[in-house]
C-alpha cells in the first residue's frame, strides 16, 4: 500500500479562515445607514468590514462616524468640484478612484446625495447597491417619504416601503436586492413616518448586504486571481 502523502501535499481543504467581505460606502447625510453597517460588521451579522466611507459633503457626519470607527474617511467634495467647474463625470472619476484604491467587494450608496453616473457605473457595475425609501417603480428621486406621505392623503396609496437594489443607469431603477413594505397609518406625520421608514431602511440594508456579498466576493476574487492579483 503507497504511503499516505503529508496532509500538505494531499489536497485538503483549505483551512485558512474565509476571507472577510469589503464594503465601501458612500454617504451624504448623518449616516444612520452606515452606523447600521458597522455594528452588523461589529456584531458577525455580517461577515465584512467597512473599509472606507466617501462623501460628497465634507460637513457630513457620516464622515466622522467612520473616523470614530477607525474606518477612512474621504470626502470629495461635490461643491468644490463644480466651484472649480469641475464636470459631474469628472466628479464620478474622482470618487471612484478613492472607492477602487480600497478594493471593495460592494460599494453601498447609504444615503448617498448625488447620481452616479458613467465612470462609477463601469469601475463596479453590478457591486453598486443603493438604498431607496420607496418601493420599486415608485417616488424615483428625491423626497420619496414626504411624496409617499402625500399619495396617502391623496388616497392614491395605502403602504410605501424601502428597498436595496442594483444601481444602473436609471435612477433608482437597477433590480431590487432586498425590499421591505411599510404600511401607512391615518393622521401619521411625516416625520413620524419617516422614523418607521429609515428603522426599516435600517433592516433592509444589512439584509441585501448579506444577500449580495458572497457573489461578489466570489467575482472579485474570480478577477484579481485572473489577473494574478493578490487576494484582497
Ligand atoms: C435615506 O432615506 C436616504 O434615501 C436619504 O437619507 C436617508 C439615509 O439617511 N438620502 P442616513 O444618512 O443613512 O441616516
Amino acid at each position: 500500500m503507497s504511503p499516505v502523502p503529508p496532509a500538505s501535499a494531499r489536497s485538503e481543504p483549505s483551512t485558512a479562515a474565509p476571507r472577510r467581505g469589503r464594503l465601501a460606502v458612500l454617504a451624504s447625510g448623518r449616516g444612520s445607514n452606515l452606523a447600521t453597517l458597522l455594528a452588523a460588521c461589529k456584531d458577525g451579522q455580517l461577515v465584512a468590514d467597512v473599509v472606507v466611507v466617501v462623501s460628497d459633503n465634507d460637513d457630513a457626519p457620516a464622515l466622522d462616524l467612520a473616523r470614530d470607527a477607525g474606518v477612512p474617511a474621504v470626502a470629495v467634495s461635490w461643491a468644490k468640484h463644480r466651484a472649480l467647474g469641475g464636470s459631474r463625470d469628472g466628479f464620478d472619476a474622482r470618487v471612484a478612484d478613492v472607492v477602487a484604491r480600497h478594493n471593495p467587494d460592494l460599494v453601498i450608496l447609504a444615503g448617498y446625495m448625488r447620481i452616479v453616473g458613467a465612470p462609477m457605473l463601469e469601475a463596479f457595475d453590478d457591486r453598486l447597491l443603493n438604498l431607496h425609501p420607496a418601493l420599486p417603480g415608485a417616488f424615483a428621486g428625491t423626497d420619496a417619504i414626504a411624496r409617499a406621505h402625500q399619495a396617502f392623503a391623496e388616497g392614491k396609496l395605502q403602504r410605501t416601503g424601502v428597498m436595496v437594489h442594483r444601481v444602473t443607469a436609471v435612477v433608482d431603477g437597477g433590480d431590487p436586492i432586498a425590499i421591505e413594505a411599510v404600511a401607512m397609518v391615518d393622521g401619521e406625520s411625516v416625520d413620524a413616518l419617516a422614523v418607521r421608514m429609515h428603522e426599516a431602511e435600517h433592516r433592509v440594508i444589512v439584509r441585501a448586504v448579506a444577500r449580495a456579498l458572497p457573489a461578489a466576493m466570489a467575482d472579485c476574487d474570480h478577477r484579481d486571481a485572473l489577473e494574478h492579483r493578490s487576494p484582497r
